[in-house]
């Protein structure tokens, strides 16, 4: 399934952390929308001229748009991709939006080693990455899955331990958290539908051309 309109391109992005240096991105090609907004109500954006659409998705909804072509392009992190397993080409790694995806705990919970935490619960937005992770080490918890806010989770003794996104370490600081496990590293990745990729590959090959250039250039991330 591709988009509708055969000659629109439609480019998903997430709002959150990723959206503005997405849009900015964008906008260095000239794809950009009057009225294009993280906090916009309107939640398809079209140019016209341009003959490009924007959809504003929530983050770990945009794999799911393109992978059935509802749009035909996306920018999104990669703890997401991890986490959706969607079926998506992922054409390349933007170098910007970095951060970890860390296993942390109450400092007065730490433990010597990784084992000692078996069974604990385990509150997280990506529960698959991190039952993937605890199944790695042969250890078996019990996993909470939050939409969001995961360091609450602790505080409120509604489990022991999180798996989240830590960025500048400030909200695990604040918290008084502490990151014990290293997940993964994730970036912002430009990605693509299956079948889009191949109809229009006109459009979308050359931007992967000039974001390839640009992050050569060091001027992306
Ligand atoms: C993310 C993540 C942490 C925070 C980490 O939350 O879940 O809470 O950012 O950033 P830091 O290391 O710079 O403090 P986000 O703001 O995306 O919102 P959420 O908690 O609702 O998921």
């Amino acid at each position: 399934m591709t988009s509708p309109d055969k000659d629109m391109l439609t480019i998903a992005l997430p709002k959150g952390k990723l959206f503005q240096p997405s849009a900015d991105l964008l906008a260095r090609f000239g794809y950009t929308a009057e009225g294009l907004s993280e906090n916009s109500r309107k939640l398809v954006i079209a140019n016209e001229a341009k003959k490009i659409q924007f959809v504003i998705t929530k983050p770990m909804d945009l794999p799911t748009y393109v992978e059935y072509g509802a749009a035909d392009i996306g920018i999104i992190g990669k703890d997401v991709l991890l986490e959706e397993a969607r079926n998506v080409y992922e054409l390349l790694d933007l170098n910007f939006g970095l951060c970890r995806l860390m296993l942390a705990v109450p400092a007065a919970l730490k433990r010597e080693k990784l084992s000692d935490y078996a069974h604990m619960r385990v509150a997280t937005k990506f529960p698959r990455v991190a039952e993937q992770f605890f199944l790695d080490h042969g250890i078996q918890m019990e996993i909470i899955k939050l939409n969001g806010s995961i360091e609450l989770a602790p505080m409120v003794g509604l489990a022991e331990m999180i798996v989240d996104i830590v960025e500048t370490g400030r909200t695990l600081k604040e918290n008084n958290l502490i990151e014990i496990a290293h997940l993964h590293r994730a970036t912002a990745r430009f990605i693509a539908n299956r079948v889009s990729f191949k109809m229009k590959f006109d459009r979308i090959q050359p931007m992967v051309e000039e974001m390839r250039k640009l992050l050569s250039e060091g001027a992306i991330g």
